[in-house]
């Protein structure tokens, strides 16, 4: 019998120990960019609820699955942030939020500083 890999083309998170239940929801920003959005397929796997917030500056609103709820926004922004916390009563964040075009970074390093470093800032 040819040996079988578990490897589905995505992370699997059944194996991390949170510290919540699965009812609580994470807080998934990026999540309509490359990386959020796999790992937002990935939670919802595991039996995971997410929701997700992005400004969709390079995301893509129908990489997020139908049912997950969709806030477009700016990470920058506290206090929709803590809104969007307290609504979904989100108990985690995972943060994949930025931009990531090295070009564009060495020739807009404060734009990139401000989205990358001092967005992620709750303030
Ligand atoms: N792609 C890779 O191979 C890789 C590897 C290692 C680490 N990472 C890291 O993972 C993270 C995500 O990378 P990615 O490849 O998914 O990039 P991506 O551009 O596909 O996704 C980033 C998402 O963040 C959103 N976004 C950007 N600025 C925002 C802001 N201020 N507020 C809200 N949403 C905002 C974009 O609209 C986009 O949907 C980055 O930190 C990157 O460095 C990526």
């Amino acid at each position: 019998m040819a040996p079988t890999f578990g490897y589905t083309g995505r992370p699997s998170f059944r194996s991390v120990s949170f510290e919540h239940s699965c009812n609580d929801l994470l807080l998934v920003t990026g999540g309509a960019g490359y990386i959020g959005s796999h790992v937002v397929l990935a939670l919802r796997d595991a039996g995971h609820a997410a929701v997700v917030l992005d400004d969709l500056s390079t995301g893509r609103r129908d990489l997020v699955p139908d049912g997950v709820p969709f806030v477009r926004g700016d990470v920058g922004n506290g206090m929709l942030i803590r809104r969007v916390l307290a609504d979904h009563s989100c108990r985690a964040v995972m943060h994949f939020a930025g931009s990531i075009i090295v070009s564009e970074s060495t020739s807009e390093p404060l734009r990139y500083y401000r989205n990358n470093v001092t967005a992620s800032f709750l303030h």
